[in-house]
């Protein structure tokens, strides 16, 4: 006999087919088959998600016919959401959800940041709080070019000469959101002249050069070509040719993950053991993606 608690509570989510296979010979990434995030996620699938997440680095989720709403759910399951600097570009009535994008609409106006990622860098790392992960859902692909390439920052900084490795660790670095902004304006004249309550959002951080990751214990490198401006208490010329020194090595190619997208496909990767890169497509074509920015901890 069931009793009236039991018929009110809800059904729990039934578990579904998930198959997750990593990359043929890349060092990072795996693709999720048999999940379809339209539908409810039982805890132990999410948490099977969750792990595959920490291991790879880089989840493809492919064919996901799902919302904003949807992906913004999903997405919050792994903490609270970050809302861009760019407010512009925030899809109409999901200020979580930043438009990826160069389409211009028919007022001439774009509807997204048309230029994301053309320096290799990690989400938000000029936050005191930087991103945990970043999930972009595909919408509109070019018919060539798009691709976005991801480097193991946990690798990079694990085959770092010995040398290099004891001349960064215990350093720290300048991390700034308006570094490179006029420079990237100046090429993309759309990109939004930042008013003074953005910059004031955007104050320069002070972030560990190797970090620790804080679920895996394991370190990484931490600084990008796109965000960090300097080592703090190196002369200049000497902080510029180190941190050219890191760069150089962080993206070798046996550090790298290239994705060529698919219709549909939803890309989940870890901010804090990765970096990432546009590299880009021929202009007149479209591209469009929603991003949602997850929230992680004070780098250490
Ligand atoms: C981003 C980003 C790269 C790309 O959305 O954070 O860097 O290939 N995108 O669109
Ligand atoms: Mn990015």
């Amino acid at each position: 006999m069931t009793t009236l608690l039991q018929r009110d509570r809800p059904a729990a989510p039934e578990l579904q087919d998930i198959r997750i296979h990593a990359f043929d010979k890349a060092p990072l990434g795996a693709e999720v088959l048999g999940l379809d995030l339209a539908r409810p996620l039982a805890d132990s699938d999410f948490r099977r998600i969750h792990q595959a997440h920490l291991k790879h680095h880089v989840l493809v989720f492919r064919e996901q016919r799902i919302t904003p709403a949807q992906q913004v759910a999903f997405s919050r399951r792994f903490g609270p959401l970050q809302i861009h600097v760019l407010h512009q570009f925030q899809l109409p009535g999901h200020p979580e959800v930043l438009v990826v994008s160069n389409v211009i609409d028919e007022n001439g106006k774009p509807i997204g940041l048309g230029d994301a990622g053309v320096y290799w860098h990690s989400d938000l790392s000029y936050k005191d709080r930087p991103s945990l992960g970043s999930m972009l859902h595909a919408q509109e692909l070019p018919a060539e070019g798009g691709d976005t390439l991801f480097a193991n920052m946990h690798l990079a900084w694990e085959t770092l000469p010995e040398a290099l490795r004891r001349a960064v660790e215990g350093l720290r670095a300048e991390h700034s959101y308006l570094c490179k902004y006029e420079e990237l304006r100046q090429r993309s004249p759309w990109r939004p002249k930042l008013s003074e309550a953005q910059i004031a959002e955007v104050k320069p951080v002070i972030q560990p050069v190797v970090r620790t990751h804080p679920e895996t214990g394991r370190k990484a490198l931490f600084v990008s070509e796109h965000f960090t401006t300097r080592i703090v208490g190196l002369p200049e010329a000497e902080s510029r040719e180190l941190l050219a020194q890191l760069f150089a090595h962080s993206v070798r190619p046996e550090h790298l993950y290239r994705h060529v997208w698919q219709p549909q496909d939803m890309v989940f990767w870890d901010n804090r053991s990765l970096m990432h890169l546009a590299t880009g497509f021929p202009p007149e074509m479209r591209r469009r993606l929603n991003r949602t920015t997850i929230e992680g901890d004070a780098p250490f």
